[in-house]
């Protein structure tokens, strides 16, 4: 359940959330990705949805709930999320970008199923995956662009970097401490870093609450940065 306060701080804005991981198999069973559950994006699109907005939640396979009143479209891999993300863009004010994404794909994925049989050693061939929010920042247009990083050293140094670079106008930087924030817990330290140069400091908090906090940071950042 997502208990969540509710003002309408966010009535008629459209809010697209990415969310949870990508997959990216080898072959027709197998395989890579990584342990984001879904979580904090599912507590990002309650919270915006519980002020108001429409919201349109893109989602890699998660082990959370979706929830209710959103507009849900799921995707396995990379390159299903750029397109579907590319074709909700134009409409949202506000977009952001909570999915893990896998940074690399099986160059060549096997159409039948991989045999161990005479090999002792399987070497894989990895292709780099498309960076959609570096694309996202290309082709903005109004929208208040929101990246999401997590990080286990030089946090909001890294954050700073990948908002120049991605051009977005707001990063959320989370702290990966295994156990304690990030991923597979309900916890997490966070940054908001703005590109006017602004970086807040969360204290660690539970997703959900920390999801409401960043949303109703977002209401005011669109009033002043866009
Ligand atoms: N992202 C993306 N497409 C990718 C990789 C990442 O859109 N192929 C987005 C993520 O959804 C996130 C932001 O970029 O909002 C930062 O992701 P992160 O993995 O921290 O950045 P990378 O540029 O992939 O750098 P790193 O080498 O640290 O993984
Ligand atoms: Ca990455």
């Amino acid at each position: 359940y997502y208990f969540l306060g509710s003002n309408r701080s966010l009535e008629g804005k459209r809010v697209l959330i990415t969310s949870g991981p990508t997959r990216e198999y080898l072959d027709p069973i197998r395989y890579l990705t990584n342990s984001s559950s879904g979580l904090m994006g599912c507590s990002l699109a309650a919270a915006a949805r519980a002020r108001g907005a429409s919201v349109m939640l893109i989602g890699g396979p998660m082990s959370v709930r979706i929830p209710s009143g959103v507009d849900y479209l799921p995707i396995i891999s990379t390159q299903d999320l750029e397109k579907a993300t590319l074709e909700q863009f134009d409409k949202a004010d506000i977009c952001i970008m909570n999915a893990a994404v896998a940074d690399y794909r099986p160059s060549i994925p096997s159409p039948a199923k991989i045999k161990k049989q005479g090999k002792n050693e399987l070497v894989l061939n990895l292709t780099q995956n498309p960076d959609i929010l570096s694309e996202l920042g290309r082709r903005k247009v109004s929208q208040l662009l929101v990246g999401f990083c997590a990080e286990d050293r030089d946090i909001v140094s890294e954050a700073r970097r990948k908002l120049r670079q991605k051009d977005c106008d707001v990063m959320v930087a989370n702290h990966i401490l295994p156990g304690e924030s990030g991923f597979e817990v309900n916890n997490n330290k966070a940054w908001v870093l703005d590109k006017n140069g602004v970086t807040l400091d969360f204290p660690l908090m539970d997703k959900m609450d920390l999801a409401e906090t960043i949303i109703d940071h977002l209401v005011v950042l669109l009033s002043c940065l866009k």
